[in-house]
């Protein structure tokens, strides 16, 4: 039954002309403050965790000290209420002085000389989310501000604005953007703030943005990520063909390492933002992280798969007894696969997966690797084997395949009697 999802993926070809300024050709990595520092602008009573350029500063030295950059995490990324709650007498967005002293432009150019990129925040209407300044009407001088300060990413959000000019203004901002001459990421919310009133248009999109949010804002909980991975496997066949190299749908911020989430949940995030080549920012305190979140968030296995650079994304490609299978095709004809447990009762559960007919890619075998939660060989498969995984309560198994060469006819041959006659029922695909 699961067929006709995944032929459709397909069918539908490949991505749209993606926005044409070379960047984010692989899903951008960094990390975000919104999530885990939201709005606090009290500097006197919380000094550490008060949105200051403090804060961006022992962020960007935590990010060279401890591996971050080394692993890909590149954007040190400024969200809502950076700014002074109006904008200067020519009209231009200033930096609230008390909480940035030294201006945005020092602030990038310290970032900068950690060899780290800087992003900042807007918003397409009269306010950004949070009430301070937003753009409408100032696209261009507001373009240009950021070129010149030396931001290298623009979150631009869609509160306050009249739905009928998302897109016009999006594009708007886009084209403002090229003509500063800089390269600068655009991050999107067009889609989030449009499928409230009707289907929002992928390739127009995908022409002006190099990654856009479309489901609600994650929150530090299970039932977040539920619902986000939910989202996205209802919606698979409309935007899944969107993505591709300079172009990502954006399911918001990594929140591994935060309060609310267990470890095989983390996991589970890991594998599924992986899956869906989403950008992977993170918003949590770097300053003061456990160790085992920090070893998941810089697995290079899990990041190379997520920066894949076929840049397909992956889908759900089956729900059987409670839990949930999600491929990616990775480049070198390797798939992904994610095994979901999403029984929240009971203890581990064991998952037989069938090579036959889903991983036509094992064509006559298939090298195993298991990714998450360790690391582990599982050896040379035969194209009609079966393997059990063992999956916590809402965790993740993750896996890679790799067709390998051989002679492997006599065991398939025997394998299949098997596999139809006893496991017809775990069969996905
Ligand atoms: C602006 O757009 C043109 C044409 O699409 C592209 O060639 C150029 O690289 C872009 N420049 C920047 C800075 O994004
Ligand atoms: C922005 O604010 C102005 C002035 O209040 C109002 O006239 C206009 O309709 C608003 N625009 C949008 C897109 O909400
Ligand atoms: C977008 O730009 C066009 C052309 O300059 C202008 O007519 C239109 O009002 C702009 N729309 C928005 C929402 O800024
Ligand atoms: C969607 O956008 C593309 C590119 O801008 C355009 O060519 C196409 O006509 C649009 N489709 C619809 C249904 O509006
Ligand atoms: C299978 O992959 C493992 C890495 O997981 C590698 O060490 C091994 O050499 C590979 N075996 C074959 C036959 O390709």
């Amino acid at each position: 039954m699961y067929i006709s999802v995944f032929a459709l993926v397909f069918l539908i070809g490949p991505a749209a002309e993606a926005l044409d300024n070379g960047l984010a050709l692989t899903p951008t990595m960094g990390w975000l403050h919104w999530e885990r520092f939201m709005c606090n602008t009290d500097c006197d009573q919380d000094p550490d965790n008060c949105i200051s350029e403090r804060l961006f500063m022992q962020v960007a030295d935590v990010m060279v000290k401890e591996g971050w950059k080394e692993a890909g995490y590149e954007y040190v990324c400024i969200d809502d209420c950076w700014p002074y709650h109006q904008r200067d007498n020519q009209g231009r967005l200033q930096a609230d002085p008390k909480r940035f002293p030294g201006g945005i432009k020092k602030l990038a150019d310290y970032v900068h000389s950690r060899g780290l990129k800087l992003g900042i925040y807007a918003d397409v209407g009269n306010k950004t989310c949070a009430g301070y300044p937003g753009s409408l009407g100032y696209y261009d001088t507001d373009a240009q501000t950021f070129a010149e300060w030396g931001v290298d990413l623009l979150k631009f959000d869609g509160c306050f604005m009249d739905w009928t000019l998302l897109g016009e203004g999006y594009m708007n901002m886009s084209r403002a953007l090229n003509q500063t001459g800089r390269s600068i990421v655009y991050s999107c919310e067009w889609p989030l703030y449009e499928w409230r009133f009707q289907k929002p248009n992928y390739t127009a999109i995908r022409e002006t943005c190099n990654h856009w949010r479309n489901s609600a804002d994650v929150l530090d909980s299970w039932s977040s990520i539920k619902s986000i991975s939910a989202w996205t496997a209802d919606y698979q066949d409309t935007i899944v063909p969107a993505a591709g190299p300079g172009g990502w749908n954006d399911p918001d911020m990594l929140v591994i390492g935060n309060f609310g989430l267990s470890h095989d949940q983390q996991e589970s995030q890991m594998a599924l933002w992986a899956i869906m080549a989403a950008p992977l920012f993170m918003s949590n305190d770097l300053r003061n992280i456990c160790p085992r979140s920090k070893e998941l968030l810089q697995n290079k296995h899990v990041i190379s798969i997520n920066q894949d650079p076929l840049g397909k994304q992956g889908y759900l490609s089956g729900k059987v007894d409670g839990f949930e299978v999600w491929e990616r095709p990775l480049s070198k004809q390797r798939l992904a696969i994610a095994v979901l447990n999403k029984q929240e009762i009971g203890g581990p559960r064991g998952f037989v997966i069938r090579a036959a007919q889903g991983w036509r890619v094992c064509t006559p075998a298939c090298n195993v690797t298991q990714i998450l939660p360790h690391y582990k060989d599982m050896g040379v498969q035969p194209m009609f084997s079966k393997m059990v995984v063992r999956v916590n309560p809402s965790g993740t198994v993750l896996l890679t395949v790799v067709p390998v060469s051989g002679d492997f006819k006599e065991v398939y041959s025997m394998e299949w009697q098997d596999t139809s006659v006893r496991h017809h029922n775990n069969a996905f695909l």
